[in-house]
């Protein structure tokens, strides 16, 4: 028997995911958090679509995981492209368990079930599988792995084309509003553990600077009507968006203040 092998999340192995993603923090309040909005997304997932995250085992352990779902399933893009399954990452993080093949395992694994007719397209033909891939600065970078497997670069997605060709996603636009003003709201995604502690960490960042600001948290799959009208911007601050993240910090604070004072 080979050394690596994959297995979709169900309920019976689903700590399995976390074990992998959360490995350092599992005993963090902050990251358990994340983990249980995540595990109720994942769940919901299971009811509605079936499996969404598969995790590879190396020698019995789960070393790596992989998280995938229809653009169909997502609330909070109105316009889905047909068949289009989404590889949102992969990721391994023990060192020790890297180049062993668990996830070139999982990658193969996700797009022999693609040819197929996937479950959670419900029997519909697969046309492709697309992924933007970003990089923790861990690890090898995603883009090695996908191009190593077969997708290639599609403008900002990488994509792994099946029955279809592939076409760019629906962009959507933010519009100034007045409700914004004086305001921020920060958009997290419980597909990921890490998200909502690294909202409430830009929260606290935001009112570090401006103690009186209202911050509002939005749930992405939750409140898609609100996160589609910010454009599904991370963060909206006095009606502009902020781009940055929480490891660059003094970057982001200025940013925040550009976006509250006005200044260029
Ligand atoms: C990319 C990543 C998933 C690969 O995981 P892995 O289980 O080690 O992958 P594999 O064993 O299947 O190896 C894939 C390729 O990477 C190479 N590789 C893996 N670990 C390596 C290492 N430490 N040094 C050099 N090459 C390495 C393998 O040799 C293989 O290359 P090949 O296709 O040319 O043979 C892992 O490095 C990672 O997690 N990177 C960070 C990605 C990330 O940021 N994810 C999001 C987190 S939220």
């Amino acid at each position: 028997m080979s050394a690596v092998t994959v297995r979709d999340v169900t309920e019976e192995n689903i700590d399995d995911a976390f074990r992998v993603c959360s490995n350092v923090r599992l005993g963090d309040p902050l990251q358990m958090q994340g983990i249980e909005l995540r595990r109720r997304w994942i769940m919901g997932m299971l009811a509605a679509t079936g499996p969404c995250v598969k995790v590879a085992y190396f020698e019995g352990r789960p070393v790596a995981q992989l998280l995938f779902y229809p653009e169909a399933s997502v609330p909070y893009q109105p316009h889905p492209r047909a068949g289009v399954v989404l590889l949102r990452c992969v990721y391994n993080p023990f060192k020790e368990a890297q180049g062993k093949g668990a996830s070139t395992a999982l990658i193969k694994n996700l797009i022999e079930e693609c040819k197929k007719s996937p479950r959670c397209l419900k029997g519909a033909e697969c046309s492709f599988v697309a992924s933007e891939a970003f990089n923790t600065g861990e690890g090898v970078p995603m883009e090695k792995l996908y191009e190593a497997n077969g997708f290639r670069k599609m403008g900002e997605e990488m994509a792994y084309e099946i029955a279809g060709k592939y076409t760019p996603p629906h962009e959507l636009r933010y519009m100034r509003s007045k409700r914004d003003e004086g305001c921020a709201t920060i958009v997290y995604n419980p597909t990921c553990e890490y998200s909502y502690p690294t909202a409430l960490g830009v929260r606290d960042l935001i009112t570090g600077i401006y103690p009186t600001m209202s911050v509002r948290l939005i749930n992405q799959w939750e409140e898609p009507r609100e996160s589609i009208r910010l454009a599904n911007h991370e963060l909206i601050i006095n009606a502009v968006q902020v781009i940055g993240n929480l490891h660059q910090r003094e970057k982001l604070m200025d940013e925040i203040k550009k976006a509250v004072e006005g200044t260029d």
